[in-house]
C-alpha cells in the first residue's frame, strides 16, 4: 500500500491510525516515497508547543524547485504544467510545459540574482493572476529569496506596509492588471507605496496591459527585456529543511498583519500530500483552483501542491463574472477541467444566477469539487452537487488555514462520505481536538468548542516575521500545550467536524480574513470621529459584511452624515483595500462598554444580526442606557 496515496476508507482509517500512533514513521515513509533530498534528515521532528518551537526533518537538504520542476523534465517535460486563463475570453490560453515552465523560472531567478537577490532576502510580489506570478515564486524560491506575494486587491499603504514589514529589497509587479471589465493601475499603486519603502532597491515591471507607466530611473525596470538576456539553466540553491520558503500576510483581530513564515521542507512534503489526496489527482488530470495566489490557498493548491504532484494546473486571470455569469463553467468546458476548487461566496453569488448559464456547457469532464475559505451553507451545497457535481461529483469541504500551510480537515473523495456543511475528518498526520471556554477538553461525542491541534503536522507556519512572541500569544497562549485555530467546530456522534466560524474578532467576507482593530483604527483616522466598533453580520453571498458603530466628535458643525459614510469608507478602501468597506454604518451616541472599559462587541454582534431579544442581562454594563439607543436606531 502506498503510504502517498489512499484511496479507500479502509486504508485511510488504518493510514490516520498509524500516522497518529508513530507520526515520525509515518511523515518519513511519506518523505521517502514521493520526493527528491540532496541530503537525508538526522531526524523526523524536534517539537515544543510552549516554546514554541517546530522543526521537520531538521538536517535535510533540498530545493523545492528542484521537486516542482526538475524532477518532471525526464518524464514529462512535454507536458502542461500551466495553463493561463486570460481574463478576456477571445485572447488565447495558454499552455505551458514543465519544460518551458523550467526554464521561465531559472531565467527569473537569474534576474532576481543580477538585480542583487540571494538567499534569505525577502521579494515582495504585487503581480495579477498572470504567469509570472507563478514563475517568481518558483525563482525565489529556487534561489533561496523568500517570497511575500501581497494580493494586488490591496491598497499602497497596505502594500507598504507589508513590504517593510518584511524589509524587501524588491518588488516584482505589472503595469497594471485586468479584472473583469476594469484595468487596474497596479505599477501606480506601487509608485505610492515606494514613497514610504525605505529598504526596496528595484521594481520589476512585466507587461499585461500595456497601460503608460512611470518608471523611475534606476529604480524601475521592465521585466521582459531582463529576461530576454538571461539564461535558461539555474543551479538550484540548496536549503535547509527549515530554511523559510515564504512568508503570507494574514489579518489578525488586533495591531499589524501577521506575516506567517513557512519553510521548505514541511510545507513541500504536506502540500504535495494534501493535494494528491484531497483532490485524488491522477495523470493527465486538470485540475482548476480558482483562487488568488496572492492567497495561501493558491500558493499551496494552485502551484505548490500542484506542481510538486507533475499537475496541469489552470491559472484564471479574471472574475466569475466576466463576461458573464457563465464564464467559471465555459472555462471547466474548455479546458476540460477534472478537479474544481472555489469558495462558497462564488458558489452563492452563481446560484442567484439563471441556471441557464451554468446549462449551456458541458461540464462532464468534472469528477471532483472542493469548497474552501468558509463554512458552506447547506442550499450552496446542495446547488453545487446537483447543477455542478450533477450529483456525481463529491464535495470535498476543505478546512485550514494561513497559518496550516495546507488543508487539515477535508473528506477524501470517493473514500469519506460526505455531508453538506460538514469538513468531515482530520486527514492523515492531523490531532484536533475541542476545547471548552475554560480550557479543558470536550471529550466524548456529539461536543462542541474550540478547535485545537495537539501534535505538529509538517506546513504548520513556524513564526510571525519578526515577531515570536505575537505566535506564541496568538496561537499558543489560549489553550496551553496545544495550537488554537480561532475557529468553533462541532463534532458528531460518529466523529465528523463542522466548522462553525470564527471566535476571534476576525471576520470572514467574501471568503478574506479581516481583523475588526485595523478596521476601527481606519476609521478613528477620520477627524469627525471619535469611537468605533466593527463586526459581522450574516450576508447572503458575501457569507459576512462588516457592520460599524461609530462614535461621531461634537464639532458643533452639522455635517452630513452620508458623506461621512462615504469619506469613511474611502478611508478604509485606502488604508486596507475595498474588501474591507462596511456595508452597513449606524452613528451612535454610544457604544456598550464593560465596567473596565471593554466594548462589549457580543451585544453589538447580536444588534447587528437582528437578534436584539436575546441580549441577556445588560445590567452589569458601565452604560446599560444605550443598548436601547442602539437597537431604536440598527440599520
Ligand atoms: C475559515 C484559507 C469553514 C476558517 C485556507 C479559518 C473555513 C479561516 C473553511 C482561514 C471551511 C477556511 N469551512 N471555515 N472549509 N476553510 N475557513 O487564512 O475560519 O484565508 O480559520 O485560509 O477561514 O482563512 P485563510
Amino acid at each position: 500500500m502506498s503510504k502517498y496515496h489512499i484511496k479507500t476508507l479502509e486504508e485511510y482509517f488504518q493510514v490516520y491510525r498509524q500516522s497518529v500512533r508513530d507520526p515520525e514513521l509515518f511523515w518519513e515513509e511519506v518523505a521517502e516515497e514521493h520526493f527528491i533530498w540532496r541530503k537525508r534528515w538526522d531526524k523526523v521532528l524536534d517539537w515544543d508547543f510552549d516554546k514554541p518551537a517546530v522543526e521537520w526533518f531538521p538536517g535535510a537538504r533540498l530545493n523545492i524547485t528542484e521537486n516542482c520542476l526538475d524532477r518532471h523534465l525526464t518524464i514529462r517535460r512535454n507536458q502542461t504544467a500551466i495553463i493561463f486563463e486570460p481574463n478576456d475570453p477571445s485572447e488565447q490560453a495558454q499552455h505551458i510545459s514543465y519544460v518551458e515552465l523550467y526554464r521561465k523560472v531559472c531565467q527569473m531567478a537569474n534576474v532576481l540574482t543580477e538585480m542583487g537577490i540571494s538567499k534569505g532576502d525577502r521579494v515582495c510580489v504585487y503581480l495579477p493572476m498572470i504567469p509570472e506570478l507563478a514563475i517568481t515564486l518558483l525563482a525565489c524560491a529556487r534561489i533561496g529569496a523568500i517570497h511575500s506575494v501581497v494580493f494586488a486587491g490591496f491598497s499602497a499603504a497596505a502594500l507598504a506596509a507589508r513590504i517593510n514589514d518584511a524589509e524587501c529589497k524588491l518588488v516584482v509587479t505589472s503595469d497594471g492588471s485586468f479584472r473583469g471589465g476594469k484595468t487596474i493601475d497596479l505599477k501606480g499603486i506601487v509608485d505610492e507605496a515606494m514613497k514610504d519603502c525605505p529598504t526596496v532597491d528595484h521594481v520589476l515591471v512585466a507587461q499585461r496591459t500595456h497601460t503608460k507607466v512611470n518608471m523611475q530611473d534606476g529604480r524601475d525596470h521592465w521585466l521582459q527585456p531582463l529576461l530576454d538576456n538571461a539564461y535558461k539553466d539555474c543551479a538550484a540553491e540548496q536549503m535547509d529543511a527549515e530554511d523559510p520558503l515564504f512568508i503570507l500576510y494574514t489579518s489578525g483581530s488586533t495591531g499589524k498583519p501577521k506575516g506567517m513564515v513557512h519553510t521548505t521542507a514541511g510545507y513541500m512534503v504536506y502540500a504535495a500530500y494534501t493535494f494528491k489526496n484531497v483532490f485524488q489527482y491522477r495523470e493527465g488530470d486538470i485540475y482548476w483552483c480558482t483562487a488568488d495566489i496572492g492567497w495561501i490557498t493558491g500558493h499551496s493548491y494552485i502551484v505548490y501542491g500542484p506542481l510538486l504532484n507533475g499537475a496541469t494546473t489552470v491559472m484564471y486571470e479574471g472574475v466569475p463574472t466576466y463576461p458573464d455569469w457563465g464564464r467559471f463553467w465555459h472555462v471547466v468546458e474548455k479546458h476540460k477541467v477534472n478537479q474544481f476548487y472555489t469558495a462558497p461566496t462564488a458558489i452563492r453569488a452563481l446560484a442567484k444566477e439563471n441556471l441557464d448559464y451554468v446549462n449551456r456547457y458541458d461540464l462532464s469532464s468534472l469528477k471532483i469539487l472542493g469548497t474552501v475559505g468558509e463554512p458552506i451553507n447547506e442550499e450552496a451545497w446542495h446547488w453545487y452537487d446537483e447543477n455542478i457535481g450533477k450529483k456525481k461529483c463529491p464535495i470535498v469541504d476543505t478546512w485550514w488555514q494561513t497559518e496550516t500551510g495546507g488543508i487539515l480537515i477535508s473528506p477524501i473523495p470517493f473514500t469519506t462520505p460526505t455531508i453538506p456543511t460538514f469538513a468531515t475528518l482530520p486527514l492523515p498526520g492531523i490531532q484536533p481536538l475541542l476545547m471548552d471556554e475554560q480550557g479543558k477538553e470536550v471529550i466524548g461525542n456529539p461536543a462542541d468548542g474550540r478547535l485545537c491541534i495537539k501534535f505538529p503536522w509538517p506546513s504548520m507556519a513556524r513564526t510571525i516575521w519578526g515577531d515570536h512572541k505575537r505566535y506564541r500569544e496568538t496561537y499558543f497562549s489560549t489553550f496551553p500545550g496545544n495550537y488554537f485555530t480561532g475557529d468553533g467546530a462541532l463534532r458528531d456522534e460518529v466523529g465528523f467536524y463542522r466548522i462553525t466560524g470564527r471566535v476571534d474578532d476576525v471576520i470572514i467576507v467574501s471568503g478574506h480574513n479581516l481583523g475588526t482593530g485595523p478596521i476601527e483604527d481606519a476609521i478613528n483616522e477620520h477627524p469627525a470621529v471619535a469611537e468605533s466598533a466593527v463586526v459581522g453580520f450574516p450576508h447572503d453571498i458575501k457569507g459576512n459584511a462588516l457592520y460599524g458603530y461609530i462614535i461621531l466628535k461634537e464639532t458643533g458643525e452639522d455635517r452630513n452624515q452620508d458623506n461621512v459614510r462615504k469619506e469613511i469608507n474611502d478611508l478604509i478602501a485606502a488604508r486596507i483595500g475595498p474588501i474591507a468597506k462596511l456595508e452597513k454604518i449606524q452613528f451612535t451616541r454610544g457604544l456598550p462598554k464593560t465596567r473596565s472599559g471593554k466594548i462589549m462587541r457580543r451585544i453589538l454582534r447580536k444588534i447587528a444580526h437582528g437578534q436584539s431579544d436575546q441580549l441577556g442581562d445588560t445590567s452589569t454594563l458601565l452604560n446599560p442606557e444605550v443598548v436601547q439607543e442602539i437597537i431604536d436606531h440598527a440599520i
